[in-house]
Order: structure tokens, then sequence, then C-alpha cells
């Protein structure tokens, strides 16, 4: 069992009662413990994934009332439908939070030794599969919501081995900021978090783990704040969350 020592920034106590936020991905290593955090102060949370079972142990493992679990894939053809049902059962939603990631099949792999079909189901799903969850869940925010994207820093930085994965990242960051500028004046909040080296179960299972690293119990801090409207960043887009002493800033690292 991991141990958390929060430090001062994410000693906060929002309340989130009354709210439903949605978590895309919430069934995986980060979306656990922004779930969990989400949980704690007082929201209704649906959690998806795609695989049934990963996403029933993660249920079994979190055990709370308030969390309902959904199997969603962001690149299903019927997408839209499984939005206004989930829309229709569980919202309208205060949150959508993004937090979709695939390595693909066949790991790290140069780029110039991938082949077509490589290619393309990384972008499918690290890329395009976040342009159609935001296409089709922006209409299932409640008036003032939130729509965060959860990312890494490779969206900035190179990524050997593992290309596509920064393209996608790359590529999800430019499409939240100019989908924040389209959605302006609407009262819709749309928010990009890239985040560092976070301290996931499944690393803590392959025996990786650093206290230093952030925790994604403290990524649902400031997502809790977020959609509160309490935190400091409210009004920025972009942020970084790379040090878990200062907490999120909108400065960027220098790299
Ligand atoms: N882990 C880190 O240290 C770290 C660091 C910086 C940033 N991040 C960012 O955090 C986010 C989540 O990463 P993670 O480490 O939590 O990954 P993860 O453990 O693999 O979880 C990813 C989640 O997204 C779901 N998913 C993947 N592709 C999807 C698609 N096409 N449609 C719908 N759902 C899909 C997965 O479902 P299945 O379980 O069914 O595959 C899973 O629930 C990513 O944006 C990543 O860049 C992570």
């Amino acid at each position: 069992m991991k141990t958390i020592t929060h430090p001062a920034w994410a000693q906060s106590a929002t309340d989130l009662s009354g709210r439903t936020i949605l978590v895309i991905g919430g069934g995986g290593g980060v979306g656990e413990g922004v779930v969990r955090t989400l949980l704690k102060r007082g929201a209704a949370v649906v959690a998806t994934g795609r695989d049934e079972l990963r996403l029933r142990d993660f249920a079994d493992r979190v055990g709370h009332s308030s969390l309902h679990v959904a199997p969603l894939d962001g690149l299903a053809a019927d997408l839209t439908e499984r939005a206004d049902l989930l829309a229709a059962e569980f919202g309208p939603f205060d949150g959508v939070v993004v937090s979709i990631a695939s390595w693909g099949s066949h790991g790290s792999k140069p780029l110039l030794a991938l082949s077509d079909g490589e290619w393309s189901d990384l972008v499918e799903d690290n890329l395009t599969a976040v342009f159609r969850v935001y296409r089709a869940f922006t209409p299932t925010l409640a008036p003032g919501g939130v729509l965060l994207q959860l990312n890494g820093l490779s969206a900035d930085l190179p990524f050997p081995g593992n290309g596509v994965v920064a393209l996608g990242a790359a590529a999800g960051k430019s499409l939240t900021r100019t989908l924040a500028a389209e959605l302006d004046g609407t009262g819709l909040r749309v928010y990009e978090v890239i985040l560092g080296v976070v301290r996931t179960r499944a690393r803590q299972l392959a025996g990786v783990d650093n206290p230093l690293w952030i925790d994604g119990t403290e990524i649902g801090v400031h997502i809790a704040e977020l959609v509160s409207g309490d935190s400091p960043l409210t009004g920025e887009v972009l942020h970084y969350f790379i040090d878990k002493a200062t907490g999120p800033v909108a400065t960027p690292p220098r790299f």
C-alpha cells in the first residue's frame, strides 16, 4: 500500500456535493486517483474505460456508492448515441475529464520502424478518439461546466520510441486550446492540464515508484477546484502540473 503525503496546496476541501463528473478513462492509472478524490469531495462520478473487466476490477477496488462505471470507446461508431444515453441517465455533467491514452500493442518502437497500420492505430487512439469524445460530450455539459484534458509532457518534448503517442499529445494540446478559444463566451470552461510523471497502481505493481512524483489523487484536487471555480487557475486554459510541491501552475517548465 503506497503512502501519500499531500503538499500544502492540496489540503483544500472543496465541496462537490450535488455535482456530477464524467471521467473518460477514469478506470485507468491516472483516472483512478482523480476519481477517488472527486468521490471524496462529494461528487457523483461516472468513470469509463474500454475494457469491461478492467473497469469492473476498478469499481470493486474503489467501492463507492456514488461511483458508476460504463464501458466507452472513443472510436465507437455509436459514440454520440452512447454520450446521449449517459447524459440522459447521469447528466448533465458539471465536468467531463478526458484521461485517455494508448500505447498500441507493439510496444516501444522508433518512428521509422512503424508500419502503416501501427501508425494509424496510434493516431486513431491518441488523437481521433480525443476529437470524437470532445464532439460527442461537449453538448452533455451543464451550463458553466468544465471540459478538461489530462495530457503528458510529451506534448512539448520528443519521446523516442513513442513518437506517435507524443504526436497525439501535442495535437491534443492544440485541439483543446482551439476548442477553448472557440467556446469562449459560452460559459463553458475548457482546460488542458499537462502532467509530469504520475504515481500509478500499475507502476507500483511493477515495483516502480517515487514519493516525489505527483499522485492521481492530487490531480483530482486540482480538478475539484476547477469544477468548483475555487482554483487560482480558473481563468487559464493551459496548466502544467509537474512539481508535486508547487502544484499546478500556468507557466510552462523550462526544458
Ligand atoms: N501515467 C503517467 O505517468 C502519466 C504522466 C503524464 C500524463 N499522463 C496522461 O494521463 C492520461 C491517462 O494516462 P494513464 O497513465 O492513466 O493511462 P492508462 O492507465 O492506460 O488509462 C487510460 C484510460 O483510457 C482508456 N482509453 C484508452 N483509449 C481509449 C479510447 N480510444 N477511447 C476511450 N477510452 C480509452 C483506457 O481504457 P482501457 O483500460 O480499456 O484501455 C483507460 O481507461 C493520458 O492522457 C496520459 O498522457 C499519464
